[in-house]
């Protein structure tokens, strides 16, 4: 049995951040993990950027600091997540081995002196990463400090050069075969691109003209793929030298450049970093469904919020901080998601370098500040959560999130260039949070008996797997409710033919749609529903014409009068919607209440004050009071305890 998080928490949910103590003279640590002890800080990610620290010379390693922190850590009842520092290289590998440095379409290459600059491909950076990741594996494989494995840090960085070309060659012919596979998967015909040899085949570059989205797509999914190998690598290094102790990475929320289903796979257990702007009056909203979706990632069990700014993120234009009681707030909504720990970065705000001016547990102004003192009583406050590590979130919904779909529809010179797919989920994801419905996400291909109700609110490409799954869930029951230019196109990037939904799912819905009618945004669309209410709708409609489905809402006026935007078609005990265009919030909203109702969806809690969120986890209900001011809340079920936890405490 591989370790998971349990390993870790230890039954008491995990408190602290990212620490960097190659930033700082020795008197420091010693006073840091005194202030971590006043805190409540249990658990502390080092080394994640300290690679030139460790080995300052190929040949030169350096851990005499490093063995002096994990002691002082493990000697103040300090955990640590170790890293591989491997997202950072120092400047002597890029020196020494320019072949390493990442190359863009364009072909310029970008320079050491900021972080991430790593070919995935380049045989140089895999050796030295490996023997960094198997040094400190080495010597810290079994100190009693370590309770995590952090593996790299927010893999993401994409190259175009020549060891990426090879790669990428070798990727396709196990992918296609032969040039005669690649050939009819990219669609060479078109545009006089048929390739003879394999060392014809580049990677999209700079070209004169639109590219092969293909090709394009083909190039995302090796990246992906590319950087999976450098985890993995690194990973088994870090499991052969101690198999007890879980391994993770952290991943960002809503990065296309990774598949985080295929890395979730590989790991012991899913972390996130997640930044919601203070500013945002979605950041909420927009917060629950990122910490949803990891949760998602990891099959529904705890996993670690592994960095959010105590304050500001430096990288905003305008870099607020939190209010007071935000950072408690928003920790509390990881809990209540399923979180089983909460960290930060930084713990001590930096006096150099790019993030100086970034949030941290210790600001600037020391430990005689608010935001020390917010720490401080986050600390208590999680440690007395004794009953929540290792619970679980139930959900009734599913959204369905598909890497492949996401990159696929993202691509140039489909029909409407402001076609976002992270916009699509969050418009059917929105309303279901606003009535404290919890939601999962799921691959179109995953199980999905569990759920009462599957959202898929974009999924232009489609496999036949996918196709199958979701036919499957409905004659079993289930209800589905399917967006927008979705079932388009196959996994090469090929059209369906003879009407979409394809690939079988036009007989599901009961619509076949004929032409796809993107819209501008200043030309809303009316449609009438004595069902729903009459509604505008923008951006995106479709020619649909029903073939055994109801027909619920339906255009008027203009090009597209009379047709049906939302249709419904039953089918055994099961129910498939579709809807052919993107309404107006508040539609949407009356839409998806009126399906949760039919489909037997239930709120956590029903008829809570607005700005009050509501998660069950566990035995406990937690109460998150996102909007100013007071709000009194009448004891609901006596069987839950609640927690309320209010925005200014
Ligand atoms: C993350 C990163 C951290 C730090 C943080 C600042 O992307 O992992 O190292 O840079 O952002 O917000
Ligand atoms: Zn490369």
């Amino acid at each position: 049995m591989s370790p998971d998080l349990q390993d870790a928490t230890r039954g008491r949910l995990l408190f602290g951040g990212d620490y960097n103590p190659e930033q700082w003279p020795p008197p420091v640590w010693a006073e840091d993990v005194r202030l971590m002890r006043e805190a409540g800080v249990n658990l502390v990610t080092v080394g994640v950027f300290a690679w030139a620290a460790l080995q300052p010379a190929p040949d030169r390693f350096t851990f005499g600091w490093l063995d002096t922190v994990l002691g002082l850590l493990h000697d103040g009842g300090i955990g640590v997540a170790l890293a591989t520092p491997t997202a950072s290289p120092p400047p002597w590998l890029g020196h020494r081995h320019p072949d390493t440095l990442p190359q863009w379409p364009d072909g310029g290459r970008r320079t050491y002196g900021a972080r991430n600059h790593y070919c995935p491909c380049a045989p140089a950076y895999r050796r030295a990463a490996l023997d960094i990741s198997t040094a400190v594996a080495a010597r810290y494989g079994d100190h009693p400090a370590l309770r995590i494995w952090h593996i790299g840090n927010e893999y993401g960085t994409a190259c175009h050069c020549k060891h990426c070309a090879h790669r990428f060659r070798g990727w396709l012919r196990a992918r296609y075969g032969d040039l005669d596979g690649l050939n009819a998967a990219w669609g060479t015909a078109v545009w006089s691109q048929h390739y003879g040899a394999w060392t014809e085949v580049l990677p999209p570059g700079r070209a004169q003209y639109i590219g092969n989205p293909a090709q394009e797509l083909d190039y995302q999914r090796f990246v992906s793929d590319m950087l999976l190998e450098c985890f993995v690598a690194e990973r088994d290094v870090v499991r052969a030298h101690s198999p007890t102790v879980p391994v993770t990475t952290n991943f960002m929320d809503w990065y296309r450049t990774i598949d985080a289903w295929r890395f979730a796979a590989h790991e012991d257990f899913v972390s996130l970093d997640t930044y919601p702007d203070p500013n945002d009056p979605a950041a909420a909203m927009l917060g629950a469904m990122s910490k949803d979706v990891v949760r998602s990632l990891g099959g529904g069990r705890p996993w670690l919020l592994m960095e959010q700014s105590p304050g500001a993120a430096s990288w905003r234009p305008v870099a607020t901080p939190k209010r007071p009681g935000l950072n408690r707030l928003w920790s509390m909504q990881a809990v209540a998601r399923g979180a089983d720990g909460v960290l930060h970065f930084q713990w001590r705000a930096s006096r150099q370098g790019a993030e100086r001016a970034h949030g941290a547990m210790v600001p600037h102004a020391g430990p005689d500040s608010r935001v020390f003192r917010e720490i401080c009583a986050l600390g208590r406050e999680l440690a007395g959560l004794v009953d929540v590590p290792g619970t679980t979130v139930p959900a009734g919904v599913a959204i369905i999130l598909d890497w492949d779909a996401w990159r696929a529809v993202e691509l140039e010179h489909q029909p409407h260039a402001g076609f976002r797919y992270v916009d699509r989920l969050t418009e059917y994801y929105a309303p279901l949070w606003r009535d404290n419905v919890t939601c999962d996400f799921a691959r179109a291909e995953g199980p999905l008996g569990g759920y009462r109700l599957v959202l898929v609110p974009s999924l232009y490409q489609l496999t036949a797997a996918a196709a199958a799954n979701l036919t499957a869930y409905v004659a079993a029951g289930g209800t589905l409710v399917m967006g927008p230019f979705s079932g388009v196109a196959d996994p090469d990037e090929r059209i369906f033919t003879g009407g979409w939904p394809g690939l079988g799912l036009l007989e599901l819905f009961g619509v076949r749609v004929e032409e796809h009618w993107p819209l501008p945004d200043d030309a809303p669309l009316a449609v009438a529903s004595a069902e729903l209410g009459d509604f505008t709708a923008a951006g995106w409609a479709e020619w649909t014409e029903a073939c055994g489905a109801d027909v619920v809402a339906q255009v008027r006026g203009g090009p597209l009068d009379g047709r049906a935007m939302v249709l419904r078609h039953r089918l055994g005990a099961g129910t498939a919607w579709y809807v052919a265009t993107l309404p107006e919030p508040d539609a949407l909203h009356r839409l998806l209440a009126r399906v949760c109702a039919d489909a037997g969806v239930r709120p956590v809690l029903p008829g809570l004050p607005p700005g009050v969120e509501a998660v069950r986890r566990g035995d406990r209900v937690f109460l998150l009071h996102h909007d100013d001011g007071r709000v009194e809340i009448r004891p609901v079920t006596p069987s839950a305890s609640a927690a309320a936890i209010p925005a200014v405490p």
